[in-house]
């Protein structure tokens, strides 16, 4: 019997999963995101644990002989975020999370001090990532920073509160900007540059690798036999990978969730970081990943049903009158920026946009300018992995957003391959995590393990429809410049 849990940013999530890769029981708990000033964007840390023991309790009491039977833990995390800790191990202020943008200046600051930082790390400085944070607090909270000794991220702290471990992974550790992700090491010239040291950092192993045993009373707590061992587990977006089965070479999935992520393994470290591509280590040895990533895909539709004062649901269903209605690409466009934009512009800054509203825009006209706006805002993120090198060919779709059929066809021709929707792909980090737990024990060769969900369903891309966004495209592309310079 396996463990995975997964801390997202609104809740953490514990799945038991079987030997035979059946999920046995899971729980989740949800969490709150502080919000002290504008852009900032914390969680304590405690408020991660006690979420975890909750969900965990849950799952004690439904399945007290499956928990008795737990031979190993897998973590996904967050990606990101920083927990500063002092030479005791306490934790020194709230951690600074990975949609938090305060450090966009320091990142400015960090890739004029440190030039090489784009080909060592194989990754842009931007705000959401680990090491501007540091230097943002260096800044602004010198007493904090002076009294800071190890610097961990979300799960790599949650690790060393169930073991007294500090272990990292390679897939959380390549988001950090301390890493050297070609070598798979940390890099002291990337620490040197945020006035860090190896000192501060975790111990590395891979994601698939045992990184450490649980206390013994928390095994008591939870009536489990043994201590079960942690494995290294994965940053959330490679553990979905791992729960999805995508590790080979070229396998790729489409993420509509909050933000919107293409996600790509390669068989070697390809960075594109002038184009905001995300360059990281996978979870097991030998893999590395892409990602292109926006900020606000189900997130933009979230937004626009807040603002007609409409769910998601009827907004679609509006649609299906609307799409028969007006030819594709004619009507307004829509700019996702709602929270700045990563790949490929790399604009913490930049705001969203409606264009080319007329006297025929209505609720529905705009509501399908948001779902092809996201979907344009994809096609950056491809083209932009395309120009690394990387070659895709198909993709699946997970994530809230994968529930619309209309907004899949849309993206299945704007991005011009055949998308594919899940029996199952609801289950995120956290069967990736149980996954890991699992090649951490057993050893196994994780091909035999991490199989692919039956695929249900095949949007194809329709010619007519992807020449007419072909010139949508173009006018979507044509608007950021003007956007970046308001
Ligand atoms: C990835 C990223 C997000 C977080 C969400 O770079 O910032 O996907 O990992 O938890």
């Amino acid at each position: 019997m396996y463990l995975g849990i997964d801390f997202g940013t609104s809740s953490v999530k514990a799945l038991l999963v079987d030997g035979e890769q059946h999920i046995v029981g899971s729980a989740s708990v949800s969490l709150e995101v502080q919000r002290p000033a504008p852009g900032h964007s914390e969680q304590e840390p405690d408020a991660w644990w006690q979420a975890m023991l909750s969900a965990v309790d849950r799952l004690a009491a439904d399945h007290p002989a499956g928990l008795a039977a737990v031979r190993a833990i897998g973590l996904s995390g967050q990606m990101h975020g920083a927990v500063l800790l002092d030479a005791a191990g306490t934790v020194l202020r709230p951690a600074i999370l990975w949609n938090d943008t305060r450090s966009t200046a320091e990142c400015v600051e960090l890739e004029a001090s440190f030039p090489e930082l784009r080909a060592v790390t194989g990754n842009p400085a931007m705000p959401g990532f680990t090491a501007p944070k540091l230097l943002w607090v260096a800044k602004h909270e010198p007493e904090i920073f002076a009294r800071t000794a190890t610097v961990l991220l979300p799960k790599a702290w949650i690790r060393y509160r169930l073991t007294g471990e500090m272990i990292e992974e390679m897939s959380d550790a390549a988001g950090t900007l301390w890493l050297d992700v070609g070598k798979r090491d940390w890099s002291d010239a990337a620490l040197a540059a945020t006035g860090l040291t190896r000192a501060s950092m975790p111990r590395l192993v891979e994601g698939s690798a045992p990184a450490g045993r649980m206390h013994a009373d928390l095994a008591t707590r939870w009536g489990m036999r043994q201590p079960p061992i942690l494995a290294g587990g994965a940053g959330d977006n490679a553990a979905g990978a791992v729960g999805l089965g995508a590790i080979e070479p070229g396998s790729a999935f489409v993420s509509l969730g909050t933000s919107g992520v293409l996600f790509v393994t390669t068989d070697r470290f390809l960075p594109n970081p002038d184009a905001a591509v995300h360059a990281f280590c996978h979870a097991l040895p030998g893999l590395w990943h892409q990602m292109g990533v926006t900020l606000s895909a189900a997130a933009s539709l979230a937004w626009w049903a807040s603002v007609t004062g409409r769910d998601e649901a009827t907004l679609l269903a509006e649609l299906e009158h609307e799409t028969a209605r007006a030819p594709i690409g004619e009507g307004p466009i829509f700019l996702p920026y709602l929270s700045g934009e990563r790949t490929p512009h790399n604009d913490g800054a930049v705001r969203g946009s409606f264009a080319r509203l007329s006297q025929d825009s209505d609720r529905a006209s705009m509501t399908r300018a948001v779902l092809e706006g996201v979907a344009y805002s994809m096609r950056d993120c491809l083209d932009a992995l395309i120009a690394s090198g990387t070659q895709v060919t198909e993709a699946d779709v997970i994530g809230g957003g994968s529930r619309s059929g209309a907004w899949i066809a849309i993206l299945a021709s704007v991005l011009e391959m055949p998308l594919h929707r899940l029996e199952s792909g609801e289950h995120g980090g956290a069967f990736g995590a149980a996954r890991l737990a699992r090649l951490a024990d057993t050893g196994e060769d994780p091909a035999l393990v991490c199989t692919p969900p039956r695929r249900v369903e095949t949007f194809l891309p329709d010619p007519a429809a992807t020449k007419a966004y072909a010139a949508g495209l173009a006018r979507y592309r044509a608007l950021y410049p003007a956007l970046a310079r308001l």
